[in-house]
């Protein structure tokens, strides 16, 4: 299958969907707009079916893409995919054969994130259309346990001839090159997305990851959700981490005993990072976004993949698709 082709892509290149309003549609619509393939991350379900028709009219003719980020998705959440006809979605930290046979019965192309050989079979065996192999340098939280290059050969063996896309460690022309010769058949960039104009992180965010010199695994913003993730550091590491990124006792209890909490309704976890004050280890999956209190970059997860240490400014996502884009700039 040629996946530029089916994805309606001039370019190779994924835009990573980064839930709670981090990639929203005005970032899908450009990536799209420019060629490449836009993702809504996770929103509240009903705001989903409109963000897919922004996205649509915004960038007629190309593909639109939803993140199921599947601890927090609910079936309202699939339904306004379906309602909305989105063409691709990427299932995350979750496969779920009945899903997928839903989505597929619909016509819709289903990628599934996976972070080893064992996640890969699975996904194929349930249905996917397509695997994203996602390496341990990825931002955000982590499926991947090795680094991406390391993991493609498996990830390809198990797609048994279905595409596969990198994630991890892309954020240049040159990182895209390395990882379809390697065999990939695109890349996806979730960092270097987030560091664009049209994205919804905090502008402080930006410039605290931008300047990093470091960063690293933790389970800290682990409330509803404690599952790895990747951070810059921020007060709330600092005090109750290590500075390799483990957990102090209370919060690790804490969030091992918070699974509940992801079945909240959308509107009552947005309100949790207000509660984040650092006084209590309370610290839930929620990134900083535009309108947030300056103050949350203290106290909320700040989401950094490995490249924001090569990464030096914040540029329109059209610029950051063609600096992506194989042989680009
Ligand atoms: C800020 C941020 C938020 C993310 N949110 C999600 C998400 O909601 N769902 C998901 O499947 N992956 C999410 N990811 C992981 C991406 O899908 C992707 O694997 C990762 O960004 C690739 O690594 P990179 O950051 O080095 O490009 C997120 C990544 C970042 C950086």
């Amino acid at each position: 299958m040629d996946l530029l082709d089916r994805l309606h892509l001039d370019v190779p290149v994924a835009q990573a969907g980064m839930g709670g309003g981090l990639a929203g549609p005005e970032l899908a619509t450009a990536v799209a707009a420019a060629g490449a393939l836009g993702t809504l991350g996770l929103a509240p379900a009903a705001m989903l079916g409109q963000a897919i028709a922004q996205v649509r009219d915004g960038a007629p003719g190309r593909a639109v893409a939803v993140n199921l980020l599947m601890p927090f998705v609910r079936r309202a959440h699939v339904d306004a995919c379906v309602g909305a006809g989105v063409d691709v979605v990427v299932l995350g930290f979750g496969i779920d054969r009945r899903l997928i046979e839903r989505l597929a019965s619909r016509g819709v192309f289903v990628l599934v994130m996976v972070g080893t050989e064992q996640q890969a079979r699975r996904a194929v065996a349930c249905g996917a259309d397509g695997l994203i192999a996602q390496g341990c340098e990825a931002g955000g939280h982590l499926a991947g346990v090795t680094p991406a290059l390391s993991f493609l050969p498996h990830a390809i063996r198990a797609a048994a001839g279905r595409p596969v896309l990198l994630a991890g460690g892309i954020a240049s022309a040159a990182d895209t090159s390395a990882a379809l010769t390697a065999g990939a058949d695109a890349v996806v960039a979730g960092s270097r997305f987030l560091l664009t104009t049209e994205s919804r992180a905090h502008p402080e965010y930006q410039r605290r990851i931008l300047a990093a010199d470091k960063t690293f695994r933790t389970t800290l913003f682990g409330l509803g959700w404690p599952a790895p993730h990747r951070v810059v550091a921020n007060d709330a590491t600092r005090a109750w981490c290590s500075a390799d990124g483990r957990v102090a006792l209370i919060p690790r209890l804490i969030n091992r005993g918070s699974g509940l909490l992801a079945k909240l309704p959308d509107s009552v976890a947005a309100k949790t990072v207000g509660l984040q004050t650092g006084r209590l280890p309370l610290f839930s999956p929620i990134a900083p976004t535009v309108g947030m209190a300056d103050s949350s970059v203290d106290h909320a997860a700040l989401y950094a993949g490995e490249t924001v240490l090569r990464l030096k400014s914040v540029i329109s996502a059209r610029q950051a698709v063609a600096e992506l884009a194989p042989g680009g700039q």
